[in-house]
């Protein structure tokens, strides 16, 4: 029989709605957890700090793993945070976020791992700390991070984000119903977050211009998420697309999934999260929901998740 767990902690998925890429450059974006997939770790006795993760077929000794290790890495700054010795944990880790895809799977491990941990110790870290902990972890697997992920995945609510600011937790005033299809092409942020730099660094004015345009999206999309205007929310979904697209980080399989939500009748589509694979996103409301979901497994989306951006105040 499995022991039952000393302590648990779990950490959800998250979409970006508005300005990536461009928020790895200073511009505002906004973002949202997605609960429908989740991140969780359990934490048993054991004689050595070790963390399993049962999907990827790993298992790392904490106190033999390599610096880049993020499992291990993770652990490791949960424990200095708190001055506390490697604990004679087995830490194990499932999720069902898909990896690569856009929805933050990582963070969310390293947010799940983080919150077991404080269980197990029955310690307190403020939010704000748990996030920093994670960006540093976020480094391992893109040397850039702009600090949305771990922001969204920890806060557990919907986030305006500027890197290098507090999070602004923002009012949204009237649910959004959201459709997120996956492509199915795995896609590692570090990879299009990469080419975004190279295409900068050479074309420094061009990009900064599509920075802007989208930072003026997502300040667009702030006031109409806050008035309730969810319908205004379409167009503006369709202008960040195509200024993704002109970055050069969607691809045949977004472009397919967002042109089938827009025939079906979705309000807007785009890719959400790093592009180039992974997931896109579609604004449906609930009568079409079901008809635009079929469309886009007709268009090759291996799956669909339905899910509700709720009603929240600012804290
Ligand atoms: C990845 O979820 C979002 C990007 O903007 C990268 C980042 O913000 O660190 C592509």
């Amino acid at each position: 029989m499995t022991p039952s767990p000393l302590a648990r902690g779990e950490a959800p998925g998250k979409v970006i709605l508005f300005g990536e890429h461009a928020v790895v450059y200073g511009r505002p974006a906004i973002a949202a957890p997605v609960t429908q997939v989740r991140a969780r770790a359990h934490i048993f006795p054991a004689s050595t700090c070790t963390v399993e993760a049962i999907d990827l077929h790993q298992r790392v000794e904490v106190a033999r793993a390599p610096a880049d290790d993020p499992f291990a890495l993770m652990v490791r700054l949960v424990c200095d945070a708190l001055q506390r010795p490697l604990p004679p944990w087995r830490i194990v880790i499932t999720s069902d976020i898909p990896i690569a895809a856009g929805l933050g799977s990582g963070a969310a491990i390293s947010a799940a791992i983080g919150r077991a941990m404080l269980a197990g110790f029955n310690a307190h870290l403020p939010n704000e700390t748990l996030s920093a902990l994670v960006y540093e972890v976020e480094k391992l697997h893109h040397g850039t991070p702009s600090g949305i992920d771990n922001t969204v995945v920890v806060y557990e609510r919907p986030v305006w984000f500027v890197r290098g600011r507090e999070p602004e937790p923002f009012a949204v005033a009237r649910p959004i119903p959201l459709l997120i299809a996956d492509t199915g092409v795995p896609s590692p942020t570090r990879i299009a977050v990469g080419d975004v730099r190279r295409a900068w660094e050479q074309e420094p004015a061009r990009f900064e211009a599509l920075f802007d345009e989208i930072g003026d999206i997502a300040r667009q999309a702030r006031s109409a998420i806050e008035e309730g205007d969810i319908p205004a929310l379409g167009p503006l979904m369709h202008a960040n697309q195509t200024l993704l697209a002109r970055m050069g980080v969607s691809s045949p399989e977004l472009d397919r999934l967002v042109r089938a939500a827009l025939d079906a009748g979705a309000a807007g589509a785009k890719l959400s999260g790093a592009g180039r694979g992974g997931n896109m996103i579609a604004l449906v409301s609930d009568d079409i929901a079901e008809e635009v979901a079929n469309a886009l497994r007709a268009a090759g989306a291996v799956r669909v998740i339905s899910t509700t951006i709720p009603p929240a105040t600012p804290i």
